[in-house]
């Protein structure tokens, strides 16, 4: 397979010389050593969400690296490198969105390409991680593809991984290098905090995020509300328990991600039931809003649903929908990567 070569328009990745004056400004913070320090550095970003890479570039005030993917007719995917990493300290930008195989093969192609090209360290900044769900057996004879996925990161050359509210924390233990699991509680909190009635009661949709909902409640000063929820398909969910009052509340219903939307309309159609007053925001890290998502969350009690950037949106404007940008967070968690810094308040 042999790429084409690359066309003057084919990549608008670049960071403009705005940005580029931007983030000088904020770079005189760092100190003498700073910008020498970011000369080995490197930011690709794959195809599986330019803004944010690009917002990313521009909190840093580098430029994106030049790099080309091509999808072919078959489907196979080819990627290139249009500037060299030899010796230089790689940042791969690469959620694995939707389509989640694509972006993934396009993510270790590209680490291929770095190691093959004897980058100093890459580092894989995956803000999405696909296959999360995937980890554990649920039955015999499944596998547990979020390991899977982890091995072939590995396998493709990656030195660490830097990835936010990943579904479920032992995932990090798939993997024999660093993985910094940053989260978004606190750019969600900030975002949420002014527009909330105080007797707002943060729910979480199912056992499993019990532990994020206490970090949204702890950090907005109000208590949590846990639902049972019931899997029944891979579309289908039931709550079968309401575990707290939500009688006369406002509600703010918070989850990892928004996939098909199913889970959060139980949880709506839930409180609602148990009492709850039809003042409802929802939250959510990853916002990936597949199929009939939008048009399940549209309800009349539904006032706001805001989620971060780890995943692009492509669709047309949706009046409900607030996103905020973890661009910063993502460049400050560099910043201190590429200082040998600590990141644990990030977490
Ligand atoms: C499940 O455990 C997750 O935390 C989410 O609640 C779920 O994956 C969301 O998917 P959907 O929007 O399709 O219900």
């Amino acid at each position: 397979m042999s790429i084409p070569p690359r066309p003057e328009s084919e990549r608008e990745l670049l960071a403009s010389d705005r940005l580029l004056a931007m983030g000088r400004r904020e770079l005189r913070g760092y100190g003498a050593g700073w910008e020498t320090m970011m000369g080995d550095f490197v930011l690709f970003a794959g195809t599986a969400n330019p803004p944010l890479a690009t917002a990313t570039a521009a909190e840093l005030g580098v430029r994106l690296g030049a790099c080309f993917t091509q999808r072919f007719p078959d489907g196979e995917t080819a990627v290139r490198l249009d500037e060299p990493v030899r010796g230089r300290d790689v940042f791969l930008v690469q959620p694995t969105a939707p389509p989640v195989n694509d972006h993934l093969v396009e993510l270790l192609a590209l680490a291929d390409a770095c190691r093959r090209s004897a980058a100093g360290r890459i580092t894989a900044v995956v803000p999405y991680f696909g296959y999360a769900r995937s980890d554990k057996r649920h039955g015999r004879r499944e596998p547990i593809t979020a390991s899977l996925v982890a091995r072939m990161i590995q396998a493709a050359g990656i030195d660490h991984v830097l990835t936010l509210d990943l579904h479920a924390a032992q995932i990090e233990g798939f993997f024999q290098i660093p993985v910094d699991a940053l989260t978004a509680v606190p750019t969600l909190t900030r975002a949420l905090r002014d527009r909330l009635s105080p007797d707002t009661v943060v729910v979480s949709p199912d056992t499993g995020r019990v532990k994020t909902a206490t970090d949204f409640a702890h950090r907005l000063n109000t208590t949590v509300v846990v639902l049972h929820k019931r899997r029944t398909s891979g579309t289908e969910t039931e709550v079968t328990h309401v575990v707290g009052d939500v009688a006369g509340r406002a509600c703010l219903i918070i989850d990892d991600m928004i996939s098909t939307g199913g889970t959060i309309a139980r949880a709506v159609e839930a409180v609602l039931a148990a009492g709850a007053r039809p003042e409802i925001t929802v939250a959510a890290t990853h916002g990936l809003f597949v199929g009939e998502a939008r048009r399940l969350l549209a309800h009349e009690a539904v006032r706001a649903v805001v989620v971060t950037d780890t995943v692009a949106c492509a669709e047309q404007p949706w009046p409900l929908l607030e996103v905020v940008s973890v661009a910063p967070l993502l460049a400050e968690a560099i910043r201190r990567l590429r200082a040998d810094g600590s990141l644990g308040d990030l977490y």
